[in-house]
This record gives structure tokens, C-alpha cells and sequence, in this order.
């Protein structure tokens, strides 16, 4: 039997991002997922002082940066889902590097955000328009309910949704591979 695949990818300056992360995938794991994790890394890191100057000067031009090369294949999974923490009301610098030279390539988005301060934001609209798809699901959480575990029901909910949604591109593409299968 075939499985479906998640690729999580996310940026993490302080580890909070990283935190929920892990969490979703395994919780997909213990769905009967495969999932596998990709950081984004910089040639040069955020940390200290310096690294989150940098940081809220990036994010106020909402800049790009370099990022270094992905060690998984965006087309091999069924979902990719993107996290990263919300920067200056949107999304942060190395999240946005990587969808502008990604966008078109996901079969199906989901995306998770961890964040600060409650605002009206349109973070995840800016995140999906730039990746040219819509997402399947998305999450949002802030740090003390990070802490808490207060969102594991909306995570058991996002993770459902992504569940379904990877079943159904898996089914689809078979079905797809059976019809030009016949034709040939
Ligand atoms: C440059 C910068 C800008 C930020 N801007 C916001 C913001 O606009 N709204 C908000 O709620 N949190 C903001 N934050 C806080 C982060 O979103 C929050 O701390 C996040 O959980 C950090 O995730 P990480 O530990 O994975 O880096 C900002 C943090 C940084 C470093």
C-alpha cells in the first residue's frame, strides 16, 4: 500500500515555529503518514542581537534573502506545509524567499503560523497568493497556547484536513496513471 507524504518546510529563528513543527508531524506520523522536515537555513543566521535587527529590517521591506538549497523534492509529496513565524504582520524573510522561488510547485499547501500579538492580519492571503495556491488548511498559534498545548483540538483538526487532502491527490494520480496507462 502506498502512503501519502507530507513535507513540512518551515523557518525558525527562535524555535517556536520548530516546536509546532514536530508536533504536526507526528501527529501525521501517527495517522500512518510519512512526514519529513525541512528547515530553511541562511548562508548567515538571525541570531542575537544583530541577527534580529536584520530580521525587523527585512520583514519592514518585506525583503528576500538567500537561502541554501532544500535536501527534499517538493514533487514528491502529496502536501507540502509551510510554516513560519508572522515578521512585521506578514510573513518572515527566509518563508518568503522560499515561495517566491517555489510558487506553482506545491500539489497541495497547507500553512502554520506562530505569532506574537493578536492582530487583524492577512498573512496567510499574502502566503497563498504568492505561492499561487490556495491552502488545504491552516493553523495558527500563539506562544502561550504553544506552551499550554492549548491548541492540540485545532491541531487535531488541521491535521485532519491535511490527511484528507493527501489521500485525495494520491487517489486522483492513480487515477490519472491508470487512464494514460490505458491510452498507451
Ligand atoms: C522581526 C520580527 C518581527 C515580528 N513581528 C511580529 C508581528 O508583526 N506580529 C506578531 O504577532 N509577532 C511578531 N513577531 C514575534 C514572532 O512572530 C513570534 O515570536 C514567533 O512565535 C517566533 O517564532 P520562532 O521562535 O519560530 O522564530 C516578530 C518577531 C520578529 C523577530
Amino acid at each position: 500500500m502506498t502512503i501519502p507524504k507530507v513535507l513540512v518546510v518551515y523557518y525558525s529563528r527562535t524555535r517556536r515555529t520548530e516546536r509546532l513543527a514536530h508536533a504536526i508531524c507526528n501527529s501525521l506520523e501517527i495517522r500512518g503518514l510519512r512526514c519529513d522536515l525541512e528547515s530553511l537555513r541562511e548562508p548567515i543566521g538571525r541570531h542575537g542581537l544583530f541577527g534580529y535587527l536584520r530580521s525587523v529590517i527585512d520583514a519592514a521591506l518585506a525583503r528576500t534573502c538567500p537561502i541554501l538549497p532544500l535536501t527534499h523534492e517538493l514533487e514528491n509529496y502529496d502536501v507540502v506545509i509551510v510554516g513560519s513565524p508572522v515578521w512585521n504582520g506578514s510573513m518572515s524573510t527566509p518563508v518568503r524567499s522560499f515561495l517566491s522561488a517555489n510558487a506553482g510547485r506545491f500539489k497541495n499547501l497547507a500553512l502554520f503560523l506562530t505569532y506574537k500579538t493578536p492582530r487583524e492580519e492577512e498573512v496567510f492571503a499574502q502566503i497563498e497568493a504568492l505561492a499561487a495556491r490556495p491552502a488545504v488548511a491552516q493553523l495558527m498559534v500563539r506562544w502561550p497556547e504553544l506552551r499550554s498545548g492549548a491548541y492540540k483540538a485545532e491541531l487535531g483538526l488541521f491535521v485532519e484536513q491535511i490527511e484528507q487532502a493527501a489521500k485525495q491527490s494520491m487517489s486522483t494520480e492513480r487515477r490519472v496513471e491508470r487512464a494514460s496507462s490505458l491510452l498507451h
